[in-house]
């Protein structure tokens, strides 16, 4: 089999973990929680980082931070993980949609405009896929309607927007290091600021808001979202390899659009737009034939021992929201469509060329 993703975890990753075992650091106190959290922040332009469990908790953190709370609405794709809008509704706080767009598979910037109300407090960016959103037009949009932006650059380690790194543009913006992602901790998140008091705010609320003067006194609820030191030595290790590991998704992404741009039944990542080159951090496909689906094709790829990923499942069709009276009589074409056409290809670091090849064969084989 293939596996959709498989980490790298050939570096520094086995002797840092052996010193917090050996030092007896494994709880989230500990000194590769500081150094993720500073070297990290420094690649991505920002004062603040602050490290977590996850990046759902990252942005369930980010949206409380910000003060978002019952009745206000928050703009945000409709295809996108849940997290995002379960962040928003845990919140009491209602999520926006706007659809997204066909050739980016990015939320449609053009829509936002229309769906803000008095009550919109902010838009939720997430760059979906490897392709960064048009960030001088959310930028435009939010100084003009006085919104704030929540970033979500899980998905986009390492990629830039006209130069400048995804995650330095929201007032607070968050990563996953999930093992799919290109720098993992096992399970992992981080949230990242330019403001002291929000940073502060963060790192409160992910440790259960004890008072710093008076422990085990507490004014406010907060969470345990804290990450360990164990995690924090496996992002020190993968962080090293940064440039490394932009090189070689770039390389993968390359490779397979060579491989596949002649395909006429499918669409593939649009290599680059007027202000971002694509980083690939999954290799999309969105099958352009009506009764080929997305489950129809990655079934036949999952006999040919070949692993694969849907795509998101659209917000406004989730059953949980339905139940919830949300989104009803809503429709987003766009998404519903790159949710049942696209699918994503194996796309890990430790895929190989010989790989790559014969996973295109096999999809070539299997559209012709
Ligand atoms: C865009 C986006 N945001 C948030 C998350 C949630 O991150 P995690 O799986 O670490 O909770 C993910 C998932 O991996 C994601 O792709």
């Amino acid at each position: 089999m293939i596996p959709v993703n498989e980490p790298l975890l050939n570096g520094n990753e086995k002797k840092y973990l052996n010193e917090c075992i050996d030092t007896g650091w494994i709880s989230s106190e500990g000194p590769f929680i500081k150094k993720l959290e500073e070297q990290f922040s420094a690649k991505n332009n920002r004062t603040y980082g602050v490290a977590v469990c996850n990046g759902t908790a990252a942005l369930e953190i980010a949206v409380e931070a910000l003060g978002i709370t019952k009745g206000d609405e928050v703009i945000m794709p409709a295809f996108t993980i849940i997290s995002c809008a379960s962040a928003i509704v845990k919140m009491g706080a209602i999520p926006v949609l706007v659809d997204n767009d066909l050739h980016t598979w990015n939320m449609d910037v053009n829509q936002i405009e229309a769906r803000i109300t008095p009550k919109t407090k902010a838009i939720m960016v997430v760059h979906i896929y490897g392709l960064p959103v048009d960030m001088d037009a959310i930028i435009t949009i939010a100084k003009k309607h006085n919104l704030k932006i929540i970033e979500d650059a899980a998905e986009a380690h390492g990629q830039t927007y006209k130069g400048k790194p995804c995650g330095s543009f929201g007032d607070i913006s968050v990563f996953s290091f999930y093992p799919n992602k290109l720098i993992t901790t096992g399970e992992g998140g981080m949230v990242l600021t330019a403001d002291k008091t929000l940073a502060e705010r963060c790192k409160s609320l992910r440790n259960l808001c004890f008072l710093p003067e008076k422990r085990f006194v507490h004014e406010e609820l907060g969470w345990n979202m804290r990450m360990t030191n164990l995690q924090a030595a496996i992002g020190v290790a993968q962080l090293e390899r940064w440039d490394e590991f932009i090189g070689m998704k770039r390389k993968m992404g390359k490779l397979y659009t060579s491989l596949l741009k002649n395909e006429k039944g499918i669409s593939i990542p649009v290599e680059k737009t007027s202000y971002a080159e694509n980083i690939y951090w999954v290799f999309g496909v969105v099958s352009k034939k009506i009764n080929e689906t997305a489950e129809i094709l990655m079934k036949k790829l999952a006999e040919k021992q070949i692993g694969t990923r849907p795509f998101f499942y659209p917000l406004h069709l989730q059953p949980v929201f339905k139940k919830m009276n949300l989104f009803i009589g809503e429709e987003y074409p766009n998404a519903e469509k790159i949710s049942k056409y696209g699918f994503y290809l194996p796309s890990g670091l430790a895929l190989t060329e010989n790989q790559i090849q014969e996973v295109a064969k096999t999809l070539k084989e299997i559209l012709n």
